[in-house]
């Protein structure tokens, strides 16, 4: 089993059965983890991850199915945790969508579909792993997977930026609010990922040439360089960082604003 960072702790990834998620739950059970991903409408597709990272020289992995969006099926997810390993010692808020909708195109239903994963799952996420954490003692650490979009608007694609944007808020409230019990929340902001989420882009060459272009370091990134910085952040070799958002974006968004 893995001796790294993160080694014995008990580490729940939402939407970790895939893309970025995926990544960061393979980083953390490597270091020898006991990680739980969450995942929401493929049960095949995230027992077959778990099985397959189980059988490496890795920490355990079991798959819960947990609909982010439903604040009772978050707090399951954490009980689920506890049940499993007896504490919970890192949250990844990475369960995300995107509909690329402008403001004059969302409709009621749209937003409150990408509001309720990107925003109010990783709120209600939080607060039930935050309430774990105080019980249980000894703090914690909450990741939020965030985006370059926190910061950088993105024409036709408004709810998700929004979502975000949020997000970007919901990392620096709540460390103020839980830094006293050690709690650490620190957000995560990819640019291009090749990912499920881009699959649009990457099957259009011309659109991948732009991108590639456009960013400094000349590619997308791929799912592992996002879960490693992770997985650094989430151990106690970042146990001063708080409150703020680490970039991890190839140089994008100091390069090409409004892509
Ligand atoms: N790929 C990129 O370029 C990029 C860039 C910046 C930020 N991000 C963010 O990274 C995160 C992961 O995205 P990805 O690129 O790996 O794409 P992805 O589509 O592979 O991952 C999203 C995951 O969220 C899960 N999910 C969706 N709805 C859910 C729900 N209601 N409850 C629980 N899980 C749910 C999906 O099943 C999937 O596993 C997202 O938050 C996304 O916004 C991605």
């Amino acid at each position: 089993m893995g001796s790294g960072g993160l080694a014995g702790k008990t580490v729940i990834v939402t939407g970790g059965a895939t893309g970025i998620g995926a990544a960061i739950a393979t980083s953390a059970a490597l270091e020898g983890a006991k990680v739980i991903v969450d995942y929401v409408v493929s049960p095949e597709q995230a027992l077959a991850f778990a099985t397959t990272l189980a059988s490496e020289d890795a920490g355990s992995v079991e798959a819960f199915d947990a609909d982010v969006s439903k604040v009772d099926q978050v707090q399951a997810l954490v009980a689920e945790a506890v049940r499993r390993y007896g504490r919970l010692d890192v949250l990844v808020n990475n369960a995300g969508i995107e509909t690329r909708q402008s403001l004059l195109d969302t409709t009621e239903a749209d937003y409150d579909v990408v509001l309720g994963i990107d925003l109010k799952g990783a709120f209600f996420a939080s607060q039930a792993a935050a309430r774990q954490f105080i019980t249980q003692g000894g703090g914690g650490v909450i990741i939020n997977i965030s985006s370059v979009h926190e910061d950088w608007p993105m024409p036709g694609n408004a709810a998700y930026c929004v979502a975000k944007g949020g997000m970007r808020m919901l990392t620096r409230n709540s460390a103020v609010e839980l830094g006293e019990h050690g709690i650490r929340v620190v957000g995560v902001a990819p640019g291009a990922v090749n990912t499920p989420i881009n699959a649009q882009t990457a099957a259009d060459p011309a659109a991948m040439a732009r991108l590639d272009a456009a960013i400094p370091l000349g590619k997308m990134a791929l799912p592992e360089q996002i879960g490693d910085v992770v997985a650094f952040l989430a151990s106690d070799a970042a146990s001063y960082v708080t409150a703020t958002t680490v970039v991890v974006d190839g140089g994008l968004m100091q390069s090409s604003p409004g892509l």
